[in-house]
């Protein structure tokens, strides 16, 4: 461990005087970043691998129901909050053409998928999602077309979704058995545009001059709706995504409601102190994208609307099933987490949570199977890693956000890539304590990555805002080492309650165990 600088003095006076070198979170309840929205614990259903087919839906399966909605996958779905729902890519969206996907199943087209490589059977589509996405209990957020799709097919799909009735699409859903409006609020204007792989890839002022037309087709259509801007997702190193940022912005600022980001990040050469450094380039972007806005919305014409915010709609880890067989066809991405996974996805929530002012939504991709959190097969499924803290996240990490303080021990990373295909990064003081805090109904909801590798850091939280009132409760992500991994029949990591603590007075000393996740729930006198 990379010890602090102190000085001779400094450590003779520590020594003798008795003072505490333990780490220190300070909490103060005047120090607020802003409201966490709901919608940062959304996840994504594309068309790939068996996201929808072998995994949210299943026809015949003796799991399903008379729907084809596996009840086991819904089961854990629900258990884990999740606010808002993508659907339905992704890459695969940029060659989809939802009428493909309504009316009479035995009269939908079966097409060649060509993102992903597989036979698409259109057997589930807008009308299966939507029921299941109200049996979940979500916000749906669809993308469309804007790759191989026109403007006016995202517009009557619009209609198709959100108009109660009179023109031709309204009346087709309520022939197709739907008569009244999904209402669908959120939708995004492409997906990936600016990336090569992307079907009908356009540059950066073509896409800007498509998305300001389907906008305004769309939201004559449905006035209300909340638009999503492809911003970036392509940060190879021959690549300048801020240019591609600042141009989409320039153009729509007055018509988008959020930009949306993506970012995959991974552990190839198995070095987990490197990786568990990867949310803090999730962060550093977000800040350079925050005051891309910030100037953007100077000069923008947005009336009474809410400026631009942030989407993280795509992130997770995705390095083991990328490439080759496994990018394609029926199994495609079928990633296996580990401990270590999980730790990172909880720091791109802290991360989310220290920038809830301008981060609104997101995302993680995907649902089950495909980089997922549920895994299933033909008669089983179980539980990812990843799961955990987003679960925990999701159930409690609510309300206001604040800007903690924490002091502690650093590590250096070399430059390595954040992702496979991704540009490098390099830290010279990465804290071994990664913290998020909110205050919600009188509660304070304390999160605490504790990243290394082989000590428990022993910790004083100290409250700027008086006493702690009673138990703490306290539940944990761990397990036997960092390459921990779940499968059927297996759990060897999960989130487990541990015993309530007591503070003394405005602080609690707690020791926080190697590689894990920690969630601690206080209440002030
Ligand atoms: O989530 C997997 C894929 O990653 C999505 O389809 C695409 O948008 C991204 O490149």
């Amino acid at each position: 461990m990379k010890k602090k600088n102190f000085s001779l003095v400094a450590v003779f006076m520590v020594s003798i005087c008795g003072f505490s070198q333990n780490a220190r979170i300070k909490i103060d309840l005047d120090r607020t970043v802003g409201e966490i929205d709901e919608k940062i614990y959304g996840n994504f259903v594309e068309h790939l691998g068996r996201c929808v087919y072998g995994g949210i839906y299943e026809e015949g399966s003796e799991l399903a129901d008379e729907r084809g909605f596996r009840l086991d996958v819904l089961k854990a779905v629900k258990e884990l909050k999740v606010t808002q729902m993508r659907y339905p890519g992704g890459n695969f969206v940029s060659n989809y053409h939802w009428k493909d996907g309504v009316g009479p199943k035995n009269e939908r087209p079966p097409r060649m998928e060509l993102a992903w490589a597989r036979l698409e059977t259109n057997r589930f589509g807008t009308n299966e999602f939507m029921e299941w996405a109200h049996e979940v209990g979500t916000e749906p957020y669809f993308a469309v077309n804007m790759g191989t799709g026109t403007i006016e097919e995202a517009q009557q799909w619009v209609e198709y979704c959100n108009v109660a009735e009179g023109p031709c699409y309204a009346e087709l859903r309520k022939e197709h058995g739907y008569p009244e409006p999904w209402n669908i609020k959120y939708w995004s204007l492409g997906n990936e545009m600016d990336g090569f792989w992307q079907m009908g890839h356009l540059n950066a002022e073509d896409y800007a001059k498509k998305a300001r037309e389907a906008a305004k087709l769309m939201k004559l259509t449905s006035p209300g709706i909340k638009l999503i801007a492809a911003g970036s997702s392509n940060y190879r190193p021959d690549a300048d995504p801020n240019e591609w940022n600042v141009k989409i912005l320039a153009e729509l600022r007055d018509v988008v409601d959020y930009l949306a980001l993506h970012m995959y990040v991974g552990n190839p050469n198995d070095d987990y102190y490197n990786y568990l450094s990867t949310p803090m380039v999730l962060e550093e972007r977000t800040k350079i994208v925050k005051g891309l806005i910030a100037r953007e919305m100077e000069n923008a014409d947005r009336g009474d609307r809410d400026p631009i915010y942030i989407a993280w709609d795509e992130y997770n880890s995705w390095y083991r099933a990328r490439d080759g067989e496994y990018m394609t066809g029926e199994r495609a991405l079928e990633e296996r987490y580990n401990l270590e996974d999980a730790l990172v996805i909880a720091g791109f929530l802290n991360a989310f949570i220290r920038n809830a002012d301008i981060v609104k939504i997101a995302n993680m991709a995907q649902m089950v199977n495909v980089i997922a959190p549920i895994f299933t097969s033909e008669d089983d499924m179980f539980i990812q890693t990843i799961y955990y803290p987003l679960q925990m996240f999701a159930r409690n990490a609510h309300g206001t956000s604040l800007d903690v303080f924490v002091d502690c021990e650093t590590y250096k990373t070399e430059e390595f890539f954040v992702g496979l295909g991704e540009s490098t990064t390099q830290h010279d003081a990465v804290p071994y304590l990664d913290v998020s805090a909110s205050y919600n109904n009188d509660e304070i909801i304390i999160n605490v990555v504790n990243r290394h590798k082989d000590e428990a850091i022993a910790t004083d939280i100290i409250s700027q805002s008086g006493d702690f009132d009673g138990e703490i409760s306290i539940v944990e992500v761990n397990g036997l080492n960092i390459k921990a991994t779940n499968d059927f029949g297996k759990t060897e990591v999960k989130s487990e309650k541990k015993k309530p603590v007591m503070a003394k007075g405005n602080v609690l000393t707690y020791n926080f165990p190697a590689h894990s996740f920690t969630q601690l729930i206080a209440k002030l006198k």
